[in-house]
């Protein structure tokens, strides 16, 4: 069928070697691969001896480890024969010297004056909870960012999240809730910035860095591109609407190539509490709705701590007069990409505007070229919403390689917004959300209002992406690129309630009942879908598409319309949502957050994993039918084009009731950072002493002592770092 010549043209046109050989055509490309700077451009380009690939995997070797076994009772972490990890950095870890080792039986930071030893100012000084995205910035010897260095380096942490039941002596009190509670709480989320060292093939954090920082809910931001300035960002906190206070739920992250990091503030929606619409306007209306701001209390009750602006930030409900005097506008900071120089401690976070306002899951910046726009990756995470491309006004310049944030400025205050649509015959379209005219009237649910072009492609920008026609997706979690190719690939972990078999379509078409948890047909185990650029320009409006691989879990191995791409016991997963390329081997990592899988009948299910993949290139498979049973019984077919898996293989389990999230490596790919989050995270109030996971319990690696230790301590989110025993690079052979 003709979508098949269309996959089969578009691969003849844009193979690779062809796009190589184009680049060192090009003196600009020819100058960049010479200078050697700027990890976006190698990666482009490929790196020498470098050689795994689905294409030519025969040459390269693949992935030279035996898988690990699925495990659903074990409270530890499991990685392979030859593969060693160490604990490297827990939730309340001091950052100083002058900080004590944190207890962790809720009393740390409860000494009633906030600026004594144990107050909870001290938490200003410590890791924060629920690890998750991070990256790691070689550091050289002029103190900046250096590709080339392993030994050094600074490592930034996002802490998406609490686990309020093991923060406090017995857990969170009841609402008002004291002000203790939150402002540990407050310090437990954001982004730490600790500086790293290596020797032989130990790690640790050295606390000694003038680089280490903390960033919370609590630290000034400044608001750069379109939004600056504007009405609909005025709050108390900053009346000329050039400020916002904090940071939250920040998930995955990216980096820049011009050496900052990204932190993304993805469901932050829930935070704010509003208790009544009065005075709203249609504009304001449709925003929350679309947002989902309706919370009558809060995520975690922060606006009733008292009266001081630390709390009533959290309401947005109206209570003055006019903007600059409440918070009616404090959830309009929120959502956003921030902007962080790890290198330069003191410099103020940047919320950046142009790249638009939803669940940022991530930011991941595309293929890197001299004199081209900058473009990054986009996901918005939450179930039928859209994947992003941000493409800078600006074109790329060597020179801003460590200029900071005001490299920034020049690439992420400016560009063209857009949004992913997927269609049925494997082609996409990205719509362009900045491009929506001045004044076109938008209606959402029952809200009308005329679109500011100067404000809502970044303000309303999920609103823009409806207005668009963009393809709801199954929860778009992480994304990478692959540096062989450029080829992008989204993680879209599962859509447990909403993807019925009416609205099943070719880029989520998967609609089944999942035999231990699912009410009605959904997709709970989730795919990863892939495109290429047309002509391999990440700045291209088009692309062709294709999913590269379908979660399936063990009870349906056997189940042709779940298990599409064939899995088996080395490598079958559910529900993925961490993605990384090792820049260094071009393996590429999976990782998974999973309910559907872990609460599986006993001998069925694991805990969450990272996974390891070879994979191929975007139509290097097959199209198949995949036919849903809605709940009346009757079938609804549809097509999609399913990728070649390559090699897949488990490369690590996890204890129990955690997510296994945040990827990161050294730049010789000889260590792998990897974040364990939430251990023992369903634990009940009334186990505190007992609970589901005591991970990581005190030894080196975290794990218990003998699988039969006690389950007494409170767990602990932690970065682990994994190194193989003869010292060679991960992954390989
Ligand atoms: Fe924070 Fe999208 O997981
Ligand atoms: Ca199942
Ligand atoms: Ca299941």
């Amino acid at each position: 069928m003709s979508s098949d010549d269309l996959m089969t043209n578009h691969s003849n046109n844009e193979h690779f070697h062809q796009v190589l050989d184009r680049a060192l055509q090009d003196p600009k490309r020819r100058n960049m691969l010479r200078g050697g700077f700027g990890l976006g451009v190698l990666s482009f380009l490929g790196l020498p001896g470098c050689g795994l690939s689905g294409e030519d995997s025969g040459t390269g070797g693949g992935l030279g480890f035996s898988a690990v076994p699925l495990n659903q009772t074990y409270d530890g972490v499991t990685v392979p024969a030859g593969y060693q990890f160490q604990v490297l950095y827990k939730l309340g870890d001091p950052i100083d010297n002058a900080t004590a080792a944190y207890a962790n039986n809720g009393t740390d930071g409860t000494d009633p004056n906030p600026a004594s030893a144990n107050g909870y100012l001290s938490f200003d000084k410590r890791a924060g909870d629920h690890h998750d995205g991070m990256y790691l910035f070689g550091m050289g010897s002029a103190n900046t960012w250096d590709k080339t260095v392993s030994n050094k380096g600074l490592l930034c942490i996002n802490h998406e999240a609490i686990t309020p039941l093991f923060l406090h002596p017995n857990g969170p009190s009841a609402t008002p809730r004291p002000e203790i509670e939150i402002q540990k709480e407050f310090r437990l989320h954001g982004v730490s910035v600790i500086e790293v060292t290596r020797s032989g093939s130990t790690f640790q954090v050295n606390t000694a860095s003038p680089f280490n920082r903390r960033i919370t809910t609590l630290t000034p931001m400044e608001v750069r591109g379109p939004l600056r300035g504007k009405s609909a960002m005025v709050t108390k906190y900053s009346t000329n609407a050039t400020q916002v206070q904090g940071t939250v739920n920040n998930c995955a992250s990216g980096y820049t190539p011009w050496g900052t990091y990204l932190t993304c503030e993805e469901n932050w929606a829930g935070y704010f509490k509003i208790t009544s619409t009065a005075g709203r306007d249609a504009k304001t209306l449709a925003g929350d709705a679309r947002y989902g701001v309706s919370s009558s209390s809060g995520r975690e009750l922060w606006a009733s701590g008292g009266v001081g602006d630390d709390y009533a930030r959290w309401d947005v409900t109206i209570k003055a007069a006019s903007a600059d005097l409440d918070f009616r506008n404090a959830a309009h900071g929120y959502g956003y990409n921030v902007e962080i120089d790890p290198f330069a401690p003191a410099s103020t976070p940047v919320k950046r505007t142009a790249m638009g306002r939803f669940a940022h899951e991530g930011a991941w910046v595309g293929p890197v070229t001299v004199g081209q726009p900058v473009v990054f990756y986009m996901g918005c995470d939450s179930r039928n919403e859209y994947i992003y491309k941000f493409v800078s006004t600006e074109n790329w310049r060597a020179e801003d390689v460590n200029g900071g944030l005001a490299a920034g400025d020049r690439y992420l205050n400016s560009g063209k917004l857009y949004v992913a649509k997927f269609n049925s015959d494997f082609s996409g379209q990205w719509l362009e959300i900045t491009g929506i005219a001045n004044g076109t009237s938008i209606t959402s649910g029952t809200q009308t209002f005329n679109w500011d072009s100067s404000v809502d492609p970044y303000l309303n920008t999920r609103l823009g992406a409806d207005k668009v026609g963009a393809t709801p997706m199954d929860r778009p979690e992480w994304g990478a690129v692959n540096p062989k190719n450029g080829e992008v690939y989204i993680t879209l972990t599962n859509n447990d309630s909403r993807r019925s078999p009416d609205t099943a379509d070719a880029a989520n078409p998967r609609s089944y009942k999942d035999n231990a948890s699912s009410s009605a047909p959904s997709n709970p185990n989730g795919h990863i879908i892939r495109w290429r650029e047309t002509g391999s320009n990440p700045a291209a409006t088009s692309f062709i598409w294709d999913i590269y691989v379908f979660g399936a879990e063990s009870d349906d191995m056997s189940n042709p319309q779940v298990n599409l791409s064939g899995l088996d016991a080395t490598n079958l997963f559910s529900s993925p949502d961490g993605l990384w390329f090792s820049e260094k081997t071009g393996i590429m990592y999976i990782q998974t957050d999973d309910s559907a899988f872990t609460n599986e009948s006993a001998g069925n299910g694991s805990t969450c994993m990272l996974l390891a993949a070879i994979p191929g290139t975007v139509g290097d498979g097959s199209v198949v039918t995949v036919t849903n049973t809605k709940t009346d019984g009757t079938t609804q077919s549809v097509s999609t084009r399913v990728g070649k898996p390559g090699t897949i293989r488990r490369l690590l389990t996890g204890p129990l009731q955690c997510e296994i999230t945040g990827i990161t490596e050294t730049a010789d790919g000889k260590a792998l950072l990897v974040n364990v989050q939430h251990p023992g995270e369903d634990t009940a109030a009334a186990n505190i002493n007992s609970p589901a996971s005591s991970w990581p319990y005190a030894t080196t690696t975290g794990n218990p002592a003998a699988p039969t230790t006690p389950k007494s301590n409170r767990p602990r989110s932690a970065t682990i770092v994994i190194t193989r025993v003869d010292g060679g690079v991960i992954g390989q052979a």
